[in-house]
């Protein structure tokens, strides 16, 4: 039984993925905006590389059916439906709908998983109900690795710390646990920051970032743990809710 975390993209190797459970996490503000838009209602998340590929996608759906959404630079694409905000998602804006989503970071890192036995999008706001999903397949003998998106491939902060909140979770009291030097160091991350994670945000970059463009208060939505306590599922390139139809 092992606990791996992965820093960003850049560190990502096929044997990270194969065959084990891995937990996306792109807390600002991918990983959040899913729970959100599902939680809210939204029948399935479609990531996308980039805006064509969301606009390509979006042919095969009825114009009713879907929104386009995401980000670039933090902004919202012309023609797009919805930017990347999780107080965009609201109830009104998606329920019953198919949200085609392109991000900077958390979509790639969707779709740059490969091979694993499940994949789940993890965040702050869906934490306990994440954790207990990992802590049960860690359990039945899975493998977890939690792959940080950050930022352009690299390391982010906030990511990170988010990671080692899920490795302190998932692993409580089981002793024959091996973890990575990573899970390790974020751990650690996730200790120096505690429970104070509007101060984990207004110091790394893209906290501050968002905070300048104009997004204070999505910092503060993302911040709310278990605000939003849904185990999205990505499987057969869309996410959807872990419900009683869809236990693991
Ligand atoms: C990303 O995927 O890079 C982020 O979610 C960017 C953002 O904050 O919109």
């Amino acid at each position: 039984m092992r606990i791996d975390v992965v820093f960003g993209l850049q560190q990502l190797t096929p044997q990270d993925t194969q065959g084990r459970v891995v937990a996306v996490i792109d807390v600002l503000r991918a990983s959040t905006t899913i729970a959100v838009a599902l939680t809210n209602g939204a029948r399935a998340i479609i990531p996308t590389e980039s805006p064509d590929d969301a606009v390509t996608r979006s042919k095969h759906l009825e114009r009713g059916a879907y929104r386009l959404a995401g980000e670039r630079r933090m902004l919202k694409m012309e023609g797009f439906d919805l930017g990347n905000s999780p107080l965009e998602h609201t109830r009104e804006a998606v329920e019953g709908k198919t949200v085609i989503l392109t991000t900077t970071n958390g979509t790639r890192a969707l779709l740059a998983v490969q091979g694993a036995r499940d994949v789940v999008v993890a965040s702050y706001v869906n934490l306990t109900a994440v954790s207990a999903m990992l802590r049960s397949a860690l359990r039945g003998g899975a493998d977890i690795s939690l792959v940080c998106a950050g930022q352009d491939r690299q390391f982010a902060l906030e990511d990170a710390a988010c990671a080692g909140r899920y490795v302190h979770l998932v692993s409580r009291r089981l002793a024959t646990l091996e973890l990575n030097d990573a899970a390790l160091a974020a751990t650690l991350i996730d200790r120096k920051y505690g429970d104070n994670l509007m101060r984990l945000f207004n110091t790394a970059a893209h906290g501050r970032a968002l905070a300048a463009a104009g997004f204070a208060d999505d910092l503060t939505s993302c911040a709310a743990v278990n605000s939003f306590p849904v185990v999205p599922i990505y499987q057969d390139r869309q996410i959807t809710k872990l419900g009683p139809e869809r236990e693991r």
